[in-house]
């Protein structure tokens, strides 16, 4: 298929592009490159510079025989969503609006969204299944939840076939280490570890240690990049199969707390990575661990690169190379 990848440029967008094109389909890449770089652009791919706010942009990149759009143009840190809403609202809102109309105009029929576990908030019960209450304590899990909520309307009115993967904690690097670009500004556990151990931050914080988790340290489900990647082939190829449209939990059902993230990065680095620990950080709940039979039965997926090892191995090899000597 012909698939215009929205954000293709980015952390995750680069992963999803190189696993489409080992797939055997055609990628032309649009990014704005805010958060992208074009360390992140790989030979094969067609790229065009263009902002999803801009309808005349996303009506150019359509005209050009697309059949699928992957949508991974947006903001994603919880926190600052918090205090800056209107750009949230602007872009992941506002700017999914845009795509859904382009690809109305253009007859662009399947659709497959970056979704989050940030649509649940604090869980009421573990793992977390699709059916869990939706009740996001923040602004970007509110961004994600309205968009599958105006993705239904979609489908209904318009014949949208879609796939919504709500992503539990993306981390790790290409299992081939073709993608080299560093995120900007990371805010998240593992890049943030990683800069320390190549020096190019002083020392982790770590956001509490009295959680009643193994450790005290908070407990997520981290998924490798290269699992989250293969997934949105997966969905893709469901929905040009003519199946309905879904919502799934990509995660890797396992937890990791910080500190077993942190020894693994000191023991595969050999570099000494100094913490502190610091309060807790609002809004952070204490374990956060997906249900992903969903995708399992429907996409005949599940997560086979997400033990702690391979995160932490395939995002040093990127991040020492750009060691501080
Ligand atoms: C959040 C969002 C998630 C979103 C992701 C992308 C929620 C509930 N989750 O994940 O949906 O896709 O951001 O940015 O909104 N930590 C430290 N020190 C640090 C950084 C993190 O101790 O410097 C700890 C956190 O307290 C947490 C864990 O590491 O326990 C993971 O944090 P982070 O990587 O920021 O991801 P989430 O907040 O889980």
């Amino acid at each position: 298929m012909k698939v215009l990848v929205l954000g293709g440029a980015g952390y995750i967008g680069s992963h999803v592009c190189l696993e489409l094109m080992e797939a055997g389909h055609s990628v032309c890449v649009f990014d704005n490159l805010s958060s992208g770089t074009r360390d992140n652009l790989f030979a094969g791919e067609k790229f065009i510079e263009g902002d999803i706010m801009n309808p005349s942009d996303l009506a150019a990149a359509m005209a050009d025989g697309i059949e699928a759009v992957i949508h991974m143009a947006a903001f994603k840190a919880a926190g600052e969503s918090m205090e800056a809403p209107e750009k949230y609202a602007r872009n992941n809102i506002s700017g999914t609006i845009n795509v859904l109309n382009a690809m109305t105009a253009a007859g662009v029929r399947y659709f497959v969204f970056s979704s989050s576990a940030a649509v649940y908030g604090e869980p009421e019960y573990l793992p977390i299944d699709e059916k869990h209450p939706k009740n996001p304590e923040n602004f970007y899990g509110y961004t994600k939840l309205e968009i599958e909520g105006l993705l239904a309307w979609y489908d209904k009115l318009k014949g949208l076939k879609y796939a919504a993967l709500r992503y539990f904690n993306a981390a790790g690097y290409d299992i081939q280490n073709r993608v080299t670009g560093l995120e900007k500004n990371p805010a998240n556990l593992l890049p943030v570890i990683m800069e320390v151990a190549a020096g190019m931050r002083s020392e982790l914080k770590i956001f509490g240690d009295d959680y009643d988790t193994v450790d005290g340290t908070g407990v997520r489900d981290y998924v490798h990049v290269t699992d989250l990647a293969k997934a949105h082939v997966s969905a893709l190829e469901h929905l040009a199969r003519g199946r309905d449209s879904l919502v799934v939990n990509l995660g890797s059902e396992e937890g990791l707390s910080v500190k077993q993230i942190l020894e693994a990065a000191r023991r595969l680095s050999g570099q000494a990575v100094p913490a502190v620990t610091v309060a807790r950080r609002p809004g952070d709940p204490a374990k956060l661990v997906a249900g992903s039979a969903r995708a399992k039965e429907l996409l005949g997926w599940q997560a086979e690169h997400s033990d702690v090892d391979t995160l932490v191995r395939t995002s040093w090899q990127v991040y020492k190379s750009r060691m501080k000597s």
